[in-house]
């Protein structure tokens, strides 16, 4: 993403993130392509174009499917004025595609405008629940005048990022039936900057989202392959596990500085103010949710969208608590639990199985790749016990592994 940046010709090196759609498995990143995969022998198959499908530029590296099978993305649009599109792919049973490719049946459901006239926001991932879909759009602003004349100046997609933490973060609610959006405004009090999404689930009509944040973009920075290479990782402005609280109160009368979060153990807060700037909103203030320093996160995938116990995740390059380690992390208590490996090792993002028939949320096995970055040293597979982290198995592999990269767990018959 750091190379000359065409937004005319936006890369297809679909390298991010590996899904399920349908049966089918695609591989996505922040582009409007996605691409089809062959499990079986990692052959690749057809482009999807997400540009001709649906008018996007970019779309989210982390499409999500609902329990009915239907798969939702957002994604970006500068054609006439920037903007974000939802996206809606309804199950193939309802659109008879026989095998054929899911995408084509690609719809827009609603559409927001960007908060500023020629900027929209860097996006990622997004949250979803049973009934909404949350789209946060934060201050780290794709400019798109600067985006007209990459090419000519020989700019990256980085160079044409503008960090503007005066804007806050406005958090966007989105029906998933109707595609509208809510009319209330939700901002957050304090800036942030996020990948991941954990996970999102409603309670007594409120939304719990809890996210990965890190106080500013520097993140972009630290990953120059230079400062990789020369093991110079800040430890300024860790990831830090979040959560917040949206009250639904559409058509609802609320007072000024009545606060509005009522999740039992919960110190988020959400009140109403009045602010000269940004306007009459909900100001939702954040809970952070254990230590920080982990990024990746994951979850047992039957809990997507439903109230969850447990999110698991990896140290990356972080220097603190997490490092080296693969981690699970108890969102009710903060409580942790650590597979940690020696200073050459850095696990990648854990992957939940759980044990066939199981009940209980952690029952399982983590899938963790871990790329040691010794010449004589393997890089390999881990399994591990999701209760605790214990090791139960090791696979090492003679080829290397790419590290930072999202995985996915398929079993073949
Ligand atoms: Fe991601």
């Amino acid at each position: 993403m750091y190379s000359k940046f065409d937004p005319g010709a936006m890369t297809d090196n679909t390298s991010s993130n590996i899904m399920f759609i349908e049966d089918e498995v695609f591989v996505a990143t922040e582009s409007c392509f996605l691409r089809k995969v062959d499990p079986r022998n990692l052959d690749t198959g057809e482009k999807v174009d997400l540009m001709k499908l649906v008018g996007v530029n970019m779309a989210t590296s982390h499409p999500l499917t609902d329990k009915d099978g239907t798969t939702y993305n957002l994604g970006g649009s500068f054609i006439s004025g920037p903007k974000y599109h939802i996206i809606q792919v309804p199950p193939c049973k309802d659109t008879n595609c026989n095998g054929s490719d899911p995408w084509t049946a690609s719809k827009v459901i609603g559409t927001i405008p960007s908060s500023w006239k020629t900027c929209f926001s860097y996006h990622h991932s997004f949250g979803m629940t049973e009934n909404y879909l949350i789209f946060l759009e934060q201050p780290m602003l794709i400019n798109t005048v600067k985006i007209a004349t990459s090419q000519v100046k020989g700019k990256s997609l980085h160079d044409c990022l503008d960090w503007c933490p005066e804007e806050k973060v406005k958090f966007h609610i989105i029906n998933k039936t109707t595609g509208q959006l809510l009319k209330t405004k939700y901002i957050s009090e304090e800036a942030f900057f996020l990948f991941h999404h954990s996970n999102a689930y409603e309670v007594d009509g409120q939304i719990v989202v809890d996210v990965v944040a890190y106080d500013s973009p520097e993140i972009f920075d630290k990953l120059y392959l230079n400062k990789v290479r020369m093991n110079e990782y800040s430890n300024r402005h860790p990831p830090q596990l979040r959560r917040f609280v949206i009250p639904i109160v559409e058509g609802k009368t609320v007072r000024a500085g009545e606060e509005l979060v009522h999740v039992p153990g919960c110190e988020a807060s959400a009140i109403r103010v009045k602010d000269n700037r940004l306007g009459d909103h909900i100001r939702l203030q954040c809970q952070n949710i254990g230590k920080p320093g982990f990024e990746m996160p994951s979850h047992n995938p039957k809990y997507t969208g439903k109230h969850y116990r447990y999110v698991y995740g990896t140290g990356g390059y972080e220097q603190g608590y997490f490092c080296h380690s693969a981690s699970k992390t108890d969102v009710e208590t903060g409580e942790s639990w650590l597979w940690k490996g020696n200073e050459y090792q850095y696990p990648g993002e854990p992957v939940f199985v759980a044990r066939p028939d199981s009940t209980d949320e952690d029952d399982g096995v983590l899938l963790v790749t871990v790329v040691d970055i010794r010449k004589d040293h393997k890089d390999m597979m881990l399994v591990l016990d999701a209760k605790d982290l214990s090791e139960i198995a090791r696979a090492e592999v003679d080829v290397p592994i790419p590290n930072g990269l999202h995985g996915l767990f398929r079993l073949e018959e």
